[in-house]
């Protein structure tokens, strides 16, 4: 009895541990594809005064998503390795792989940080936001990749 609780409950939070980072994921590169592809080309239509109002107001709320997303990454994203350490023992590739992703994530977490932060040391990486919402585009596409690969090629 006390064997299939714990194990029920194991497989509900491997459950929900995985809901959570393919939501996250869904949530933060779909809004960035959004802003990337839609909004950004978009705000030319606006004068100068209301395209700084909106491209605040943006950020503003963004930043909530960007800080909670980094969050529940982090924590669902671990929580997936460590569960899948023990079928992955000795296979250095689905190491390597995963170790590359996760510095990929970094990458992107710092960008998407700098992205929706106020300090003025990044004001570079702001002056085109197209460019650096398409990098974090491209990384995360690679991270996706390494993901899905490492998830099909199994154990
Ligand atoms: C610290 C950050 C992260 C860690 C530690 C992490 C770790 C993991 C691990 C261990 C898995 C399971 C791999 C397996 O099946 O054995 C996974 C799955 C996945 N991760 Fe992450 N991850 C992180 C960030 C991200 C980010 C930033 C993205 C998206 C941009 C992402 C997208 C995904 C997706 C889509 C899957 C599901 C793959 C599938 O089941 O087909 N992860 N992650």
């Amino acid at each position: 009895m006390v064997d299939f609780v714990t194990g029920a409950s194991v497989f509900a939070i491997d459950v929900l541990s995985r809901v959570v980072h393919v939501g996250t994921a869904m949530a933060l590169v779909g809004g960035s594809l959004f802003m990337a592809v839609i909004l950004l080309p978009s705000l030319g239509v606006l004068t100068e005064q209301s395209r700084q109002d909106l491209v605040g107001s943006v950020r503003d709320r963004w930043r909530r998503f960007v800080h909670g997303g980094i969050g529940l990454f982090v924590v669902s994203g671990f929580y997936n390795y460590f569960r899948a350490m023990p079928s992955h023992k000795g296979d250095g590739l689905y190491h390597a792989l995963v170790g590359i992703k996760v510095l990929l994530a970094m990458v992107v977490f710092f960008l998407a940080t700098v992205m929706v932060g106020r300090s003025s040391n990044f004001n570079s990486l702001r002056v085109n936001p197209g460019k650096t919402l398409r990098l974090m585009l491209f990384l995360s596409l690679v991270i996706i990749f390494i993901s899905g690969f490492v998830k099909v090629r199994g154990n």
